[in-house]
């Protein structure tokens, strides 16, 4: 089967590679950037920039794939609030672009879909995004059902993990920055599932191995707030907890709203899958080891 891994450099794209179920899975990449981040993990890669319709389909048609994985995106919340143009044009337009070849996908989605006033959500709990981040990706699980009704929609949240290049994950920064003895503001009123991206690959790759499709919420086991999540990176490196002030989201006056009490739960994910999603120390041991061999 070949699979065709769309922003295969990102974080998500990097983690689904390493998780590959078996050889019989031949993947093929694309990415902004001229090479591949992981060329050994990869039969083919090519330079796509997914906004030029002519160009991506292109692609498609030259690998012939059985399915379409789709790991890229805006994912800046901010970025996208401030240019919709730009977040409909890539998280959803180019989405639909995807989906209308008939090829199976695998999209991933978002808690941003809800609106934060009832979390942890089920998957057919009722939608309403808040955000223009939201609202595109919202869209774009709707075009990818409606015009290729196999696929399957990966919703998840707070990624966080280990891959070459790429943003500073909020472990990260919170470690560094109470290691070097700096407060840190992390708010108390954003909760939800902290989410490993290695479990989100994994997660997905056993969804399509075992035939699934239509919408799964993917996320880490662990319902609760930023400011606990800071805290048991505090704990695992025995660092300050007093450096770790708390805020609330209302005080950073980010241009996107944020869900609040959000959450995804992931009982249909387990029961169908048997896959069970680890708990924020869990991921925080295993992104030790894997800085070990990723670096
Ligand atoms: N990160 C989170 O906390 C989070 C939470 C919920 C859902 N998600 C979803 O999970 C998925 C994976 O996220 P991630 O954290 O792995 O994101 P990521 O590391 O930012 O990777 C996204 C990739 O998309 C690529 N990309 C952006 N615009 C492109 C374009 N025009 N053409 C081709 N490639 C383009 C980026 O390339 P460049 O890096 O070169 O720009 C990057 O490699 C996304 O669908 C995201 O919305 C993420």
């Amino acid at each position: 089967m070949k699979v065709f891994i769309i922003g295969c450099n990102g974080l998500l794209g990097q983690n689904l590679l390493r998780a590959r179920p078996s050889d019989a899975w031949e993947l093929l990449g694309s990415g902004l950037e001229g090479q591949a981040v992981l060329p050994e993990s990869l039969s083919g890669y090519k330079n796509v920039d997914i906004s030029k319709r002519a160009d991506l389909e292109a692609a498609i048609k030259g690998f012939a794939p059985d399915w379409i994985f789709n790991a890229a995106a805006i994912t800046d919340v901010d970025l996208c609030e401030r240019e919709p143009a730009l977040a409909a044009l890539i998280n959803r337009d180019t989405v639909g672009w995807m989906a209308a070849t008939g090829i199976p996908v695998v999209h991933v989605s978002t808690d941003y879909v809800f609106d934060g006033e009832a979390g942890p959500y089920l998957e057919d709990a009722p939608t309403r995004p808040l955000s223009v981040y939201g609202a595109t990706k919202l869209e774009s699980e709707k075009l990818v059902l409606e015009q290729s009704p196999r696929s399957l929609i990966a919703r998840t949240m707070t990624l966080w993990g280990r891959g070459k290049g790429g943003k500073t994950s909020f472990v990260d920064f919170v470690r560094t920055s109470l290691q070097a003895g700096k407060t840190v503001r992390i708010v108390t009123d954003q909760w939800g599932n902290a989410t490993l991206a290695e479990d989100l690959a994994m997660g997905i790759w056993k969804l399509v191995t075992g035939g699934h499709s239509g919408v799964y919420h993917v996320a880490g086991s662990e319902w609760n707030s930023r400011f606990q999540w800071a805290e048991s990176i505090a704990d695992h490196y025995g660092l300050d907890k007093s450096l770790i002030q708390p805020c609330l989201t209302a005080d950073l006056k980010q241009a996107a709203r944020r869900p609040l009490k959000s959450g995804l739960r992931t009982d249909k994910l387990t029961a169908d899958t048997g896959f069970r999603t680890r708990d924020v120390a869990a991921q925080i041991r295993r992104m030790d080891n894997l800085s070990q061999s990723i670096g």
